[in-house]
């Protein structure tokens, strides 16, 4: 993938931030959604690429924008040449209760891939096993909660109960964090936010070491191209909880459901770009800032195929007269 076209998707991820920002608190989870799918679309439409939504807002005949299946970007560039062909998934607002309520981790997230390269999962629900790189090895969501939670401590030299363990805040939730109590590690209840939490797992001096539990499977894929350029793992198992769902995934092919998805097959692509910036404070991220004079934003932006991490901040500037703000 061209690097100005890299550059392009952290401009996207960046703009989506800025408007969803502000609506922080505005206490309309919905408005918050809508401003960040408006402004990640416009500026994706600039974009040197012949892009497909796969992992978006939902079908055609439920979102409007950014749905599974639109087309994005230009088809030609500048000098008149056919631009390459990339699947996008996307999450406009991940967190948008938490956008509205001024809460923690809300970010948008934006990732590429060469065609194929990241599954099309339909909008429901997976079972996840998410871990970083030192204990990717060491799990499996076959195994006990017990039996991994064992396992995540020896892979760490340490004991459970110095394990914390990222769990959505959700009455499903009920056995899973009874399982993780008795086995004596630590939980992190979140409010909402899976995704975010997925990747902390693979960065040290978060203080977290697993996320478990059932959350959206668009979230899944995302963390999986997430996982690829940080060497961590997801494991997953769609989860229908509706019937509707059960249905969905009928239509959409997917016969066998108790199949694990690995990481590689939920990103599979070479050429995995990975973009999410801050939109409230966060344990990985900064929030948007806004000071008299300029806005300034904080994202990762992480590359497989190059293999390189960028922490990148960023200042859109009204003017040259006012000082920035650190
Ligand atoms: P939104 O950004 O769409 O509000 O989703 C946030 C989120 O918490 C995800 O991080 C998580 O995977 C999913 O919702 C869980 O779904 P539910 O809230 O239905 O349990």
């Amino acid at each position: 993938m061209e690097s100005s076209l890299e550059i392009g998707f952290l401009r996207v991820a960046e703009k989506a931030a800025l408007a969803a920002a502000r609506t922080m608190g505005y206490g309309n989870r919905k408005y918050s959604d809508q401003v960040a799918v408006e402004a990640m679309r416009e500026d994706m439409s600039k974009l040197n690429m012949r892009g497909t939504i796969v992992i978006g807002e939902g079908e055609r005949d439920k979102a409007p924008m950014l749905y599974v299946g639109e087309v994005v970007g230009r088809e030609q560039d500048e000098h008149g040449d056919t631009n390459p062909e990339v699947d996008i998934a996307v999450d406009p607002l991940e967190g948008t209760n938490l956008c509205a309520t001024g809460a923690p981790n809300a970010i948008t997230v934006l990732a590429a891939a060469e065609k194929g390269g990241l599954l099309n999962a339909p909008d429901i629900y997976m079972d996840k096993l998410v871990v970083g790189p030192t204990a990717a090895k060491w799990v499996s969501i076959n195994n006990s909660v017990e039996e991994n939670l064992r396992q995540m401590a020896e892979a760490f030299k340490r004991d459970v109960n110095e394990l914390t363990i990222v769990v959505l805040d959700r009455e499903r939730h009920h056995d899973l964090i009874g399982h993780i109590r008795e086995a004596g590690a630590r939980i992190k209840l979140i409010g909402d936010g899976d995704l975010s939490a997925g990747m902390s797992t693979a960065i040290r001096g978060t203080g977290v070491h697993g996320v478990m539990g059932v959350g959206g499977a668009p979230e899944g894929v995302l963390t999986a191209a997430a996982m690829r350029c940080l060497g961590g793992r997801i494991q997953a198992r769609l989860r229908p909880l509706e019937k509707w769902q059960e249905q969905r995934l009928k239509d959409m092919g997917y016969t066998d459901s108790n199949k694990v998805y690995e990481t590689n097959e939920l990103a599979g692509g070479d050429d995995i770009i990975f973009v999410a910036t801050g939109v409230t404070d966060g344990d990985l991220l900064r929030g948007i800032r806004f000071f008299g004079g300029g806005i300034r934003c904080s994202s990762i932006f992480m590359s497989l195929k190059a293999n390189t991490i960028r922490f990148v901040d960023t200042i859109y500037r009204d003017d040259l007269t006012t000082p920035i703000t650190m």
